[in-house]
């Protein structure tokens, strides 16, 4: 079993991904967290080079096949792994956010990302499960993200144009496939957000 989630940098995916762990800790359900880019070293190095501000000369098509490559490894090298040893994988952002960032964010060609996402989760395989799209306001994610004091990442410093696209993209996802992508309203307060993704879990017994 797959779970990932999804949204706008500030959405509130880490202390959502902090409350399940939380559950499932406490019921004893085996499980791992892996964020994207990143989740072991290769892709970590990866990541490196896609956050870094100063790589600001990337071009559209090099900044999309680091995140493929960094999916594959995620893939083949934790992914398979894991769920052969019976863990539930948690995932940090996975290949949605290629087709919302990439595709609805940079204008690329959603045919070659629904490709290489193929191409990326072994003939979509290895797709999630379920996905949570924890959704707001645009204005009201970026807000909480500059209030984070970290320095902004690459991909952060975009302007607000590009991430109204990114969500909707999010959001055109969620329409496309309702039965996976469930969109959460993320401007809740953090309990009635996780009383929320509880609830669907529940209702596919999967806690
Ligand atoms: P990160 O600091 O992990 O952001 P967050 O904490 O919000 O998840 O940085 C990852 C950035 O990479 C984030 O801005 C989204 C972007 N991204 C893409 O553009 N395409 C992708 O396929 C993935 C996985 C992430």
């Amino acid at each position: 079993m797959i779970i990932s989630f999804e949204g706008l940098d500030g959405s509130g995916k880490s202390t959502q991904i902090r409350m399940l762990s939380e559950k499932l800790e406490m019921i004893g359900k085996k499980y791992t967290v892996l964020r994207e880019p990143g989740g072991n070293s290769i892709s970590e190095n990866i990541r490196q080079i896609l956050l870094d501000k100063n790589n600001y000369a990337i071009e559209n098509e090099t900044e999309l096949l680091l995140y493929i490559a960094s999916r594959i490894q995620l893939v083949k090298n934790c992914i398979i792994p894991l769920l052969n040893d019976g863990n539930l994988i948690i995932l940090d952002r996975f290949a949605d956010s290629t087709t919302a960032y990439q595709g609805y964010g940079r204008g690329m060609d959603l045919k070659v990302i629904r490709f290489l996402n193929n191409f990326a989760t072994i003939d979509g395989k290895y797709m999630p499960d379920i996905t949570f799209f924890l959704d707001m306001e645009t204005d009201a994610s970026l807000s909480r993200m500059e209030s984070r004091g970290e320095e902004i990442n690459r991909m952060e410093s975009a302007d607000s144009e590009f991430f109204k696209k990114v969500r909707n993209g999010f959001i055109e996802i969620s329409k496309n496939e309702p039965g996976r992508v469930i969109r959460i309203n993320a401007a809740n307060i953090k309990e009635k957000v996780f009383s929320d993704i509880e609830s669907v879990l529940k209702e596919r017994n999967i806690i």
